[in-house]
């Protein structure tokens, strides 16, 4: 497949963005996307903030009963004519899920491990929309889609009595901008975590947030445990003393008694394999109500490969998020949530499903000769994880 170009200014290579930018400082991006021409228009996105299972949010900055007035989606389409002539935004969640094209947007940003990358959010605002100032715990690449935005940003720290009270938003109630841009059409704006940003529209227009995952740490130490626990790998042996001594307070825990339960806590077993299979199957687990249909037109082995080297493009379904992990002797394949664990003669084919959201089968010529290979993409084809584009 032809290499996609770095979204990143003229010369500058991934090491060096991931060197001296990510997660460390904001970069501005112009032609980030030269002549970039959004696949989506902002009647498709109201159209889209109707329906039921999109995520979508409405922020009305003066016109609400507050300030700032948040409400969720779906909405009724009678509320768009009725909205004011400026000061609001939309906001929709998973843009990448519904228009392929967006999917495709993010094999732009390949210098990034996929499993890091969350979604891509569509805002729409007329003259003066914004969603105020405010900070995201996640770094984010903000690309102007349509129309004019203008960015401040700044670096200061952020404390909780700088939010604005009694609102469902986490806004600032001020803050002092450090860098001021404007951003056209296919120019786009990095953001580390924790920088304060306040984009505001200069006229109709659509901005796209290509946003990073980042688990809470408490939220990953309690599922592992929770993994463990299925799994039976923690010990169900019972709490022990036989060296209790004598105390004077009986009401009192002792230093002993705690420093026992201190070795409890600290014998919880964190192996390589257990690390390895639990962490691919929650960063590739799909949500609750997101799982993908079998196909209805289930093929055979032979009947997938002959379509697919008739020259069909087969593309990974976005409800399936695809990691891979080698270790030792075994490639361990996730997808959906679900572990497959392969020999490592499937290393190669693994790592091509992995990397890549669209396959010909020019790239797969050597690799589909193997049976194994050939199964395991049927499988996934027939399961849903994969689709031609002609289905
Ligand atoms: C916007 O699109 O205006 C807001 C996106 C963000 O700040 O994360
Ligand atoms: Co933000």
């Amino acid at each position: 497949m032809k290499p996609f170009p770095l979204p990143l200014p003229h010369g500058m290579s991934a090491e060096t963005f991931l060197a001296q930018y990510w997660q460390k400082k904001p970069l501005l991006i112009k032609a980030a996307f030269p002549g970039f021409k959004t696949p989506l228009l902002p009647d498709e996105i109201a159209g889209m903030a109707c329906e039921e299972g999109v995520e979508s949010r409405l922020i009305l900055e003066r016109d609400g009963d507050t300030k700032w007035q948040l409400s969720h989606g779906p909405f009724d389409e009678a509320i768009f004519p009725e909205l004011p002539e400026s000061h609001w935004t939309l906001l929709i969640q998973e843009v990448h899920k519904y228009v392929p094209e967006l999917a495709q947007l993010l094999e732009s940003f390949r210098f990034i491990p996929n499993w890091r990358i969350d979604d891509v959010m569509v805002s729409y605002s007329p003259l003066d929309g914004s969603v105020g100032p405010h900070v995201d715990q996640y770094d984010v690449f903000l690309l102007q889609g349509l129309g004019r935005k203008r960015w401040q940003i700044s670096t200061a720290e952020v404390c909780h009595g700088d939010l604005i009270a009694g609102i469902d938003l986490q806004i600032l109630s001020h803050f002092e901008a450090e860098q001021c841009w404007e951003l056209e059409e296919g120019d786009m704006l990095y953001l580390p975590p924790g920088v304060i940003h306040h984009g505001v529209a200069l006229g109709d227009g659509l901005t796209y947030s290509i946003g990073f995952r980042a688990p809470a740490e408490c939220d990953l130490i309690t599922s592992f445990i929770d993994y463990l626990a299925e799994e039976q790998r923690l010990s169900v042996k019972h709490y022990r003393d036989p060296g209790l001594s004598f105390q004077q307070h009986p009401g009192e825990i002792s230093a002993v008694s705690l420093q026992r339960v201190r070795d409890i806590i600290n014998s919880i077993p964190v192996n390589d394999d257990d690390l390895a299979r639990w962490f691919g199957q929650v960063v590739t687990e799909s949500k609750s109500d997101e799982r993908v249909e079998p196909n209805a037109k289930a093929l055979s082995i032979d009947a997938f490969v002959k379509r697919f080297r008739q020259g069909e493009a087969l593309f990974r379904c976005e409800l399936s998020r695809f990691a891979c992990i080698e270790q030792r002797s075994a490639t361990l394949l996730f997808v959906a949530g679900t572990l497959t664990t392969l020999s490592s003669e499937m290393k190669r084919a693994v790592y091509l499903l992995c990397d890549q959201r669209m396959h010909i089968a020019t790239e797969w010529a050597v690799l589909l000769d193997s049976p194994d290979n050939a199964a395991l993409l049927c499988r996934l084809y027939n399961e849903g994880h994969l689709y031609f584009d002609n289905d």
